[in-house]
């Protein structure tokens, strides 16, 4: 059944990887969601429509949480559910920055049981099933093995309201003033799969989306990774505060994030 899943998992990721990749550069219109920056062409709808048409066709039963169509099917713990991000890093997308993807995860009982994550530009599928391990292009992949935070490669990601959060920005400050490079890319689910294949030590993000981390988290794990909120807690994919790392700077990262920001119920929205 997980074989199936991770299949039908990576059918559906390409197939909305090539709509991206149709659309990419073309004139297209674009939508604010909710203040200026916070973007959805038609592209986000075209290929979440493309995924969900796919993955019905093959597993009717399934249910949905899609960011741009939001949950759908009747909430049975036991039934099928796939979270969905059609195109992560739409802000690159509308701005033809060739940095975005697809990502999908299927979970059962609760549990994300396997997770494709697809760079239509550069054709790169990362893919990850539970118990099973990560891959890249089909190549087993694993995290990073530097175990020296000073030397660390990091990337990190700023929530649409950041401007309301200067403790975010402070966290940011925080890092960098440690003379270590930080990288900003602007698709979460790519910051997780280049941490996964040991491309950067650690991501560090807040206010993320259960669409934005499903895949991404299950192969970071897969891949020898931790995965946990700034306190070294457990995450799971609806929790505001996520530290992904290669699990050897963890402790070093945590606590300075913890220093500035240990509490993300101070969110302002
Ligand atoms: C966004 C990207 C970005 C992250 C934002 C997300 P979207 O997703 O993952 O890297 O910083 O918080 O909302 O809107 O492009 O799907
Ligand atoms: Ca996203
Ligand atoms: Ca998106």
């Amino acid at each position: 059944m997980k074989d199936e899943l991770l299949k039908c998992t990576i059918e559906a990721a390409i197939l909305a990887g090539n709509i991206l990749k149709e659309g990419y550069g073309s004139s297209f219109d674009i939508h604010n969601k909710s203040g200026v920056n916070n973007l959805v062409t038609t592209y986000d709808f075209l290929a979440e429509k493309a995924i969900i048409e796919y993955i019905t066709g093959k597993f009717p039963e399934s249910r949905f949480l899609a960011e741009e169509s939001g949950s759908t099917g009747a909430e049975e713990h036991d039934k099928l559910l796939w979270i969905i991000d059609p195109l992560d890093g739409t802000v690159n997308f509308a701005h033809a920055l060739p940095i975005f993807s697809v990502s999908i995860a299927a979970q059962l009982h609760g549990e994300i049981v396997c997770g494709a994550i697809y760079h239509p530009l550069a054709d790169e599928l990362f893919t990850a099933l539970s118990g099973g391990g990560a891959w890249l292009n089909g190549k087993p992949i694993s995290i990073s093995d530097n175990d020296d935070f000073k030397k660390s490669f990091l990337v990190t990601g700023f929530p649409y309201n950041v401007m309301k959060n200067p403790e975010y920005i402070e966290l940011f400050v925080s890092i960098i003033r440690e003379g270590i490079p930080v990288r900003r890319l602007g698709s979460a689910a790519l910051d997780l799969a280049y941490v996964a294949c040991g491309r950067f030590d650690g991501f560090w993000e807040i206010d993320l989306n259960p669409w934005d981390v499903a895949a991404g988290i299950l192969l970071v794990r897969e891949a020898g990774g931790l995965v946990t909120e700034f306190d070294k807690n457990d995450y799971s994919i609806f929790d505001r505060q996520l530290l992904a790392t290669n699990g050897k700077i963890h402790n070093e990262i945590s606590e300075l994030l913890m220093k500035t920001m240990p509490k993300v119920e101070h969110l302002k929205k």
